[in-house]
């Protein structure tokens, strides 16, 4: 029986420009295409977990305008619950994001908008929730402050708890021993302990920094190398799984760990969890668009059940 995942996060719309390349300052380019799709971390994250079967809690916030109506739709049709309030003051948030053609990797500007103004006292109303889970998951584009209390009462509550430090900031001292697992991709990695992480020993080094700091196991996703899985017991490269042609990376950080999520939360073993993850994500990055993108249970098992 699966258990009960609970994210903290920012839903926002995405605009996805396609181009060669991006614009220098003072430049205007044309661009190949544009999308206009759901997006944002937790969101996507949220969408991802409830697409592979988990059940899923979202807590955030929204302005009143089409881009809300977005939101709820997307998550109506992925089975995501969503526990929202809607602002009349600001406005729900939107993403700039720059696609290279060649390589559908990304650059990406985020505005949160209502979401900027969740604080701690939102999350202290939502404490029962919280503590209701088995797994409680968020990010950081929403307030540090928002993020650090739900952390602390997922904690008190024996919750198990991923911080998927995106994007990379500074964190409060004490923050990352309130985690389980990190889940931060090479550059955060190095932006939260300082080493460079150009190979899988780096990688280590880095997760080395992170155990230092009180956090449970570090989980730091390699891109196509896969992810590394470190805690003071066991440490292990998980490959990356091929799922076809890359189309667009953007969003594949939130496909891991939305599948990361649901396979803690069903009670897998921390490993098969990361494995479920990376596959999860392979399938997202032969896709364009971020929430859109995200596979389904039966889709990640079938790639699973063909890979060794
Ligand atoms: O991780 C990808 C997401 O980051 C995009 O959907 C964009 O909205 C930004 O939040």
């Amino acid at each position: 029986m699966a258990g009960k995942i609970v994210i903290l996060g920012v839903f926002v719309a995405d605009t996805a420009y396609r181009a060669e390349r991006a614009p220098r300052m003072g430049e205007t380019i044309l661009g190949n295409s544009f999308a206009l799709g759901p997006g944002g971390k937790g969101s996507n994250q949220a969408v991802a977990a409830a697409r592979l079967g988990a059940d899923v809690t979202f807590l955030s916030k929204l302005g009143r305008d089409p881009f809300a109506d977005m939101a709820f739709k997307t998550w109506a049709d992925a089975g995501v619950k969503p526990v929202v309030t809607q602002s009349d003051d600001s406005y729900t948030g939107a993403a700039y994001i720059f696609v290279e053609e060649a390589t559908g990797d990304n650059a990406i500007i985020i505005c949160p908008g209502a979401a900027a103004t969740i604080a701690a006292a939102d999350i202290e109303a939502n404490a029962d929730l919280i503590g209701s889970a088995t797994v409680f998951m968020t990010q950081l584009e929403q307030p540090m402050d928002a993020a650090v209390r739900a952390l602390e009462i997922a904690r008190e509550a024996g919750v198990r708890t991923i911080l998927n430090p995106a994007p990379a900031n500074s964190l409060p001292e004490g923050m990352l021993a309130l985690c389980d697992y990190v889940t931060p991709n090479e550059t955060e990695a190095e932006a939260l302990t300082g080493v460079a992480v150009a190979s899988v020993d780096d990688a280590r080094r880095a997760a080395e920094a992170f155990l230092s700091k009180g956090v449970g196991a570090a989980v730091i996703t390699l891109g196509e190398r896969g992810a590394l899985f470190h805690s003071a017991r066991r440490s292990e490269l998980i490959p990356a799984v091929d799922a076809g042609p890359v189309v667009e990376t953007t969003g594949a950080g939130d496909a891991f760990n939305g599948g990361f999520a649901t396979a803690l939360a069903r009670g897998d073993d921390p490993l098969d969890a990361v494995r479920f993850g990376c596959a999860t994500a392979a399938i997202s990055v032969t896709r364009p668009g971020t929430a859109p993108s995200m596979p389904t249970l039966a889709e990640v098992e079938e790639l699973m059940a063909g890979s060794p």
